[in-house]
């Protein structure tokens, strides 16, 4: 009596009550079937949609945050500030103590640490050390002489014996040691004046004709020296270190 297909086969009874209800029952029942699939044509996901578009509005935050406003300084080693956003041009000169912290970073943190604590018994501490921020027979001048030669052999540093080596640094430029020094006589608590350019260059050709690693013997028969409050080049009474003979009383 009732077979599968009831809608279809149901006569056409214009006297049942229920002949609109069965219309729409047909209507809904061949809207709800689909298109056969057709060979080679797949509509697109609507998650590949919407992953497509998201990816594209992440793109577009990323660009927006990180293009560097597509600026060309954004290679410009010296650069230290980006002034009004999307133009980036430093000015005035780069804060030593910026650049300072780039290059400690760059080529001491691996022995002296980024805390300048150092390695206890083979990378001496830079906090208050009486190499960095001066002491009783260690000036600015011989600071400056260990990162353009090194240090070699036994010294001492806040009590504690070290013999060990520092590689020398004069391969960089003045400004780049006077910010390194400047950075390491300011952080972790030390606070020793900047150390400039013009002095770096004062003692680089003092001992120009040095060739070996200081030894803290060596640098104990230099007189030691002060920077002078405004970075100007201190008064010529150094003796020339390869020849310490005369020695003025320290
Ligand atoms: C390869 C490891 C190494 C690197 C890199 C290095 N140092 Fe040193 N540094 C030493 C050692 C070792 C000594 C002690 C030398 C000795 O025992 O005679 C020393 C000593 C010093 C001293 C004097 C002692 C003290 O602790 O105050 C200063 C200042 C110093 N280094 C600064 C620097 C700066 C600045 C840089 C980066 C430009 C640097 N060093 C990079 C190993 C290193």
């Amino acid at each position: 009596m009732s077979s599968p297909n009831t809608p279809q086969e149901e006569p056409f009874n214009e006297s049942q009550p229920e002949n609109e209800v069965n219309i729409v029952n047909i209507h809904a029942s061949i809207l709800r079937e689909r298109e056969e699939p057709r060979d080679g044509y797949e509509p697109i996901p609507l998650w590949l949609i919407t992953v497509f578009f998201a990816v594209i509005f992440w793109a577009g935050i990323y660009l927006a945050y990180y293009s560097g406003g597509f600026s060309k300084e954004v290679y410009n080693p010296d650069l230290v500030s980006w002034q009004g956003g999307g133009s980036a041009v430093a000015a005035g000169p780069p804060d030593p103590k910026v650049i300072g912290k780039r290059l400690y970073t760059q080529n001491c943190l691996v022995c002296h640490q980024s805390s300048g604590q150092g390695v206890a018994g083979q990378f001496p501490t830079l906090v208050d050390s009486e190499w960095v921020v001066g002491g009783d027979w260690v000036g600015d001048n011989h600071l400056v002489k260990v990162l353009l030669h090194g240090l070699g052999g036994p010294i001492q540093v806040k009590g504690a014996t070290y013999n060990n080596a520092m590689p020398p640094w004069s391969q960089l430029k003045d400004e780049q040691i006077a910010a390194i020094l400047t950075y390491i006589r300011s952080e972790w608590g030390n606070n020793a004046l900047p150390i400039t350019p013009e002095y770096v260059k004062t003692i680089r050709d003092q001992s120009q004709d040095r060739s070996d690693p200081w030894t803290q013997k060596d640098l104990k028969a230099i007189p030691s020296e002060t920077i002078p409050a405004g970075g100007a080049a201190p008064a010529p009474a150094e003796t020339a270190p390869s020849a310490p003979a005369e020695q003025p009383a320290a």
